[in-house]
């Protein structure tokens, strides 16, 4: 078994993504979190990182010119660790085009609905307000353009008719919980590949996921 994969994960709030990487059975064997950063320093995931002794970085947006100059910041910061990923787990900074150069097909985000479905920062309100019967999660490579990369893996959730936000939201995370952590081990383990917007993660008996 090769080393773990050192990977940085990037966090703005709450951190719930980051916890089921730490809790993951494969943290420390197909992958390693080399660095929490977040880019506010009341974000409650750094108080996650604390707790499991993990290294953090704070890289605030406010102090920086402009998104060019942060994203050169946090890239600074991922690379300064060694770390060969970086995994976006809700992370709220749109990334300038940079980071996709220096991290080409290596940046993952996690997003809560079925992409292309509802991009952006409010897909879960925009599947309830649009009636779609099926939401879900998408795992994806980041690219120039927002929620937009190559797909890696996707699963459903179904929305109920008595939903909320709250109760939507609730579900999909569960289901992030599970798939993110699957997506980067299969990274670490060097199960995935892209060829172009085509994501291929070989099958396992212990992993099917894609
Ligand atoms: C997740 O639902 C993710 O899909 C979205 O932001 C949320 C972050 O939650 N981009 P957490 O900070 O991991 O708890």
């Amino acid at each position: 078994m090769p080393d773990p994969l050192p990977i940085a994960v990037l966090i703005s709030g709450s951190g719930s993504n980051l916890q089921a990487l730490i809790d993951h059975p494969d943290h420390g064997r197909t992958y390693r979190i080399a660095l929490v950063l977040s880019e506010y320093d009341d974000a409650f995931g750094l108080e996650r990182a604390a707790r499991a002794d993990l290294p953090a970085a704070v890289v605030r947006y406010a102090d920086h010119a402009d998104r060019t100059a942060f994203t050169s910041a946090v890239c600074d910061a991922v690379e300064a660790v060694g770390a060969s990923l970086m995994v976006l787990a809700g992370f709220m900074r749109i990334l300038s085009p940079t980071a996709i150069e220096r991290f080409p097909n290596a940046i993952v985000n996690v997003h809560p609905a079925l992409l292309p479905a509802f991009p952006g920062a409010h897909a879960v309100p925009q599947a309830i307000d649009h009636g779609v019967k099926l939401t879900g999660v998408t795992v994806h490579f980041v690219d120039e353009e927002v929620d937009h990369g190559p797909i890696i893996a996707q699963e459903p959730v179904a929305v109920y008719g008595d939903d909320d936000v709250e109760s939507l939201h609730h579900r999909i995370q569960a289901v992030e919980h599970r798939l993110l952590p699957d997506v980067v081990s299969a990274i670490g383990a060097g199960h995935v590949t892209v060829d172009g917007r085509i994501v291929t993660v070989a099958r396992t008996p212990e992993r099917v996921i894609g």
